[in-house]
């Protein structure tokens, strides 16, 4: 197993290129099911989840080749209707090809994803939907069985604004008969994004990004070439790295609307954030000021960059209060940020973090995706070495980060166990 040996103090400076949208890529690659043919995915990085969702494509008989960061995938010759507990379980993500495959088969039978480590994460929401739309659903031995002649168009309802139930639906309604309403959908930007794909491919969806979407269901999709938006939560993630080294880093590839809530809540904080000709500049001051934060379903604070803003907190002058409402049981990295010596303390679902002077390098562990990204931002601030292990959690979700962490001047090593 890898792990990251970082030597912190070094102030980042310099510039950085933005991956593609991890979390835009996997529901762009389910939505290859509805559309037999060749697809060409452009813009895609280079992550695990990315592989596993290439591994469940190959297991339903698609054909998939990568070349750099194109990914070519041939959906012709679907054999299979099946996503097994294996790749489900390494991956929730997966679940998404049950609407799909229902939607072109007639059937499908995909396993229940199980827990979490940030939260239980239930699926009702996507079933309650598929059902509203005409699919017969059991539950037998940990895996969905779903069943429809064809979907038909309904009114659908989210109880809580749920990002892959919107995706979900969607492309389940894309092929559908008559007119599905999505309404209480989720704003996330993957999800006109994944819209702007499915219309690429002669689907009829408007009001992706509102809370109401309109699916006029089409009798066939056709293949697509499509280049996938860069990654918010990655751009998010150096611009926290800069903000906490006091660094001064430029970000290239971004899209600056789509992390609003973030920007605002740096510039808050005493970061200087400039946007010039597809370019942002991030400036950290010698110390932060704290800031409150609660997370909140997209235009609100995305949960997804609450970590590393807590990193960032530890070190702020004065005391902010984080509140996490999306996910029951994301505070994880909690306990390895008080390994720095961060003043912390969990309150249900909330944290009052004591901003203090320094931290100090620790050997510390990675729990979940972002929860990584929250220790290596401490470790770059952190005075001598701090140790992370179990990043495979990080291999997941950001594309060479310690490299392109160190070709801004961090002193950051990927080292074997
Ligand atoms: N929920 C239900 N029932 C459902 C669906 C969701 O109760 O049927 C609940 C969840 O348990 C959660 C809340 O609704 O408490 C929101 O979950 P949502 O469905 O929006 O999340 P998701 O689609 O499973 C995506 C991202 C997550 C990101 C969330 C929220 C992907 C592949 N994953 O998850 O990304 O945190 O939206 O923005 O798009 C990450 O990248 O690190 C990550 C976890």
């Amino acid at each position: 197993m890898d792990k990251l040996i970082i030597r912190g103090g070094k102030k980042l400076a310099g510039d950085v290129t933005v991956s593609g949208s991890k979390n835009a890529a996997l529901p762009i690659f389910v939505s290859t099911i509805l559309a037999p043919g060749a697809h060409e995915i452009r813009n895609v990085p280079f992550l695990r989840d990315i592989n596993t969702t290439i591994k469940v494509l190959e297991s339903l008989g698609a054909e998939v080749e990568g070349n750099g960061n194109i990914v070519r995938i041939d959906t012709s010759r679907l054999s299979g209707h099946e996503a097994t507990y294996d790749l489900v379980k390494t991956m929730r993500a997966s679940v998404l090809v049950l609407g799909p495959l229902l939607a072109r088969f007639g059937k499908a039978r995909v396993s229940l994803p199980g827990g979490c480590a940030i939260g239980a994460r239930p699926i009702n929401l996507h079933l309650k939907g598929l059902e509203a739309m005409g699919a017969e659903i059991t539950l037998e031995h940990g895996y969905v069985a779903a069943k429809a002649r064809r979907l038909k168009g309904a009114r659908i309802n989210f109880d809580i604004s749920t990002v892959g139930g919107t995706e979900h639906l969607m492309m389940a309604a894309a092929t559908a008969k008559g007119e599905t309403i999505l309404e209480n959908a989720a704003r996330e930007p993957e999800i006109p994004e994944l819209a702007e794909v499915l219309n690429k491919m002669g689907a009829k969806i408007e009001g992706a990004g509102t809370d109401t979407v309109r699916i006029t269901g089409v009798d066939e999709l056709q293949p697509v070439t499509h280049s996938v938006m860069p990654d918010r939560i990655e751009a998010g993630t150096f611009m926290t790295a800069a903000a906490i080294t006091g660094g001064d880093v430029r970000i290239h590839n971004m899209r600056p609307d789509h992390l609003d809530a973030l920007i605002f809540k740096l510039q808050d904080a005493g970061v200087e954030i400039a946007h010039k000709e597809n370019v942002l500049r991030v400036k950290g001051p010698r110390r932060v000021r704290s800031i409150n934060i609660k997370t909140r379903p997209y235009p609100g604070f995305p949960t997804d960059m609450q970590a590393q803003m807590m990193a960032l907190m530890t070190v702020a002058e004065g005391t902010s209060v984080i509140s996490e409402n999306i996910f029951e049981n994301r505070f994880m990295h909690v306990s390895e940020l008080l390994r720095f010596g961060a003043d912390i303390i969990i309150e249900g679902n909330t944290a009052t973090v004591k901003g203090v002077k320094s931290l100090s390098g620790a050997p510390v562990m990675a729990t979940d995706l972002r929860a990584s990204a929250s220790l290596i931002l401490a470790g770059l601030a952190a005075d001598n070495t701090t140790e992370v292990s179990r990043i495979y959690h990080l291999d997941r979700g950001y594309e060479f980060i310690e490299k392109k962490l160190a070709a801004l001047g961090a002193d950051i090593q990927r080292v074997k166990e």
